[in-house]
């Protein structure tokens, strides 16, 4: 949710944070806060807005000293305001302190505080944390922030700079990570943060506090013992969350796709040989995941069903408190995330876990708290993905979805090679783009879409209406298409805009059934086929696929297309979606 820098070394820490800051915006862009100790004691900038535009306006980069903090925001408790936005201070303002998460029971700590005499500033639940090190300072730092800790009820990674210099940070059900170079230390929510700098780094673990101070780094564990953590080499390459040639994230994450699904596809024989030995030997399998890994989930169901006659319950990560009730050690839980930093998946898997269940993760970020959690994982292997709108990764989790069931049922799909819908997807991505951009544009005044697929196809029903939503603010609704005479067919009239999923396979016949009773009611039908077909008012072609199950992989890339350019069209910003962010750390 929002992001979180520290750095402490040799080099001016200004220039350093908006950086890392900037390259973890897509984690939260509400407002940006910087502070700095310097000769002149603590100093702190934060305003609304997003990275560029508050350092313009600050001239944080401009702050000088070798110790800092800095923060993006995603606000959940107070509104977007410069008062709202970290870092926070305490009220003799040597402390300043910026957060990660929810603080549970800040109503009640702020009472207590205010009662002792402190002053808020702010109406975040955050601010706390600056006041209780107040408090507990005397004691020395290390046991400030062990008192803090146990304060705090909620989630929490957070960074605290003092006025002598120290950073200090400590984590619960959040990522803290630190970043070792040879001139100093970051430390920071995401390793995008300092991997220009550093590919080391070190993960700290739940109820870990690390303080950095003028001789040294340490960690501790919430008992004040301290504790060893391995520096991990990260593997990803800076070039990777370059945008290159591109105006935006979100249409290079598209393009890249060309080459992303064909990584996604090709994974480790003994990994893959590893989590479908846990999946073959399940009593019970449950599939799990948030927005669109929540859509991979429906399409990996399906192929488990048909092709490896696996019986799988799709469950909501969100939906898990009943949805995986009767969970037991036989079960097997797979738990899809891209950034694998999703609060409401990662509970849903913690609860299993305890359950007896044994969990296999799809992420896309190795590091992640899911992956380390997980009995055996495969990864996406797709490279960061920055624009807000899951792209390349949703893609990457269904290329995985194949790639399970073809080793299952020992090549019946094909998959291994992947080069059918590799191939297709090129196909897609080069020839439909004029096509795409000129329909976005005449449907810049469009209020309403609806998205029909069945079988196979409703998953990416689903998901072209979030893409739509996301990304252009138009209301959108992925609809069933046998559903469509139990109801939504009374919303079709002159004008209804509807698009139709319908690839040339065994769903065929009955979706144009549909075209006919949509259009029957003076509906505008846009097909994407295989086939074109008079029905339809404008047809996006795909190609021919010999093997039917890959029409999902293919036929959505024109819709995250179609909604990239509609965003475009309508003037929002595709990368930072309003009131979105990257990961939805909190419940
Ligand atoms: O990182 P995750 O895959 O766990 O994220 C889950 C959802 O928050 C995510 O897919 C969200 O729905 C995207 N913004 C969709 O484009």
């Amino acid at each position: 949710m929002c992001s979180i820098i520290g750095y402490k070394g040799k080099q001016s820490a200004a220039p350093i944070l908006v950086d890392s800051l900037k390259k973890m915006e897509y984690r939260g862009y509400d407002s940006v806060g910087v502070a700095m100790i310097n000769e002149g004691g603590m100093l702190v900038r934060k305003g609304t807005g997003k990275v560029l535009e508050v350092n313009k306006n600050l001239n944080i980069s401009g702050m000088s000293g070798m110790i800092g903090i800095g923060h993006t925001r995603w606000a959940t408790h107070g509104g977007v305001t410069d008062s709202n936005a970290h870092p926070h201070s305490a009220c003799n303002k040597s402390i300043a302190v910026v957060h990660n998460g929810i603080i549970e029971n800040y109503k009640e700590l702020k009472k207590e505080l205010t009662e002792a005499g402190h002053v808020f500033t702010s109406e975040t639940d955050s601010e706390v944390i600056a006041h209780l090190l107040e408090v507990h300072l005397a004691k020395g730092i290390k046991d400030a922030l062990i008192a803090t800790c146990k304060r705090l009820q909620g989630t929490y990674g957070f960074v605290a700079v003092f006025q002598d210099g120290t950073i200090a940070g400590a984590r619960y059900e959040e990522p803290l990570i630190i970043g070792v170079a040879n001139d100093g230390y970051f430390i920071s929510s995401d390793v995008l943060g300092f991997l220009q700098y550093t590919d080391k780094a070190i993960f700290l673990d739940n109820c870990d506090i690390a303080i950095i101070d003028s001789k040294k780094m340490e960690i501790f564990n919430f008992d004040g013992t301290p504790v060893a953590r391995p520096i991990t080499q990260v593997a990803w390459e800076l070039g990777e969350i370059d945008k290159g040639k591109y105006a935006h994230y979100t249409l290079k994450e598209i393009n890249d796709q060309r080459l992303t699904v064909a990584h996604a596809a090709q994974q480790d024989e003994a990994v893959m040989g590893k989590f479908c030995e846990i999946l073959k030997n399940a009593g019970s399998v449950y599939i799990t995941g948030s927005g669109t890994s929540y859509h991979s989930a429906l399409l990996f169901k399906h192929m488990l069903a048909r092709f490896a006659k696996i019986r799988a319950e799709t469950v909501m990560s969100s939906e898990a408190h009943d949805g995986l009730a009767s969970v037991d050690d036989g079960s097997v839980i797979i738990a899809i995330s891209q950034s694998g930093e999703t609060a409401d998946v990662l509970e849903s898997v913690k609860v299993s876990k305890k359950q007896g269940a044994k969990i296999l993760g799809i992420v896309n970020v190795t590091t992640s708290s899911l992956a380390r959690i997980s009995d055996a994982f495969l990864s996406t292997n797709c490279g960061p993905e920055i624009g807000v709108a899951a792209t390349k990764s949703f893609t990457g989790q269904l290329a995985l979805a194949y790639a399970v069931t073809d080793r299952l049922t020992e090549g019946k799909l094909r998959a291994g090679e992947a080069a059918e819908f590799v191939a297709a997807i090129e196909k897609v991505i080069s020839t439909s783009q004029p096509v795409i951009e000129k329909m976005a544009a005449d449907m810049k005044d469009v209020n309403d879409i609806y998205l029909l697929g069945r079988s196979i196809h409703y998953p990416i029903a689903l998901e072209g209406a979030l893409k739509l939503k996301e990304l252009s603010y138009v209301h959108a609704e992925g609809v069933a298409a046998g559903e469509l005479k139990h109801g939504p067919l009374a919303l079709m009239e002159k004008n209804t805009l509807v698009i139709l999923l319908a690839p040339h396979d065994a769903t065929y016949n009955d979706s144009i059934s549909n075209a006919h009773e949509i259009k029957a009611r003076g509906a505008t039908v846009i097909g994407i086929s295989n086939i074109k077909d008079d029905i339809y008012d404008h047809w996006i072609e795909i190609p021919h696929l010999d093997q039917e199950a890959f029409y999902p992989i293919v036929e959505v890339i024109p819709l995250q297309m179609l909604s990239y350019y509609l965003a475009l069209a309508k003037n929002a910003d595709p990368d930072y979606p309003r009131n979105l962010a990257k990961s939805v750390t909190v419940k």
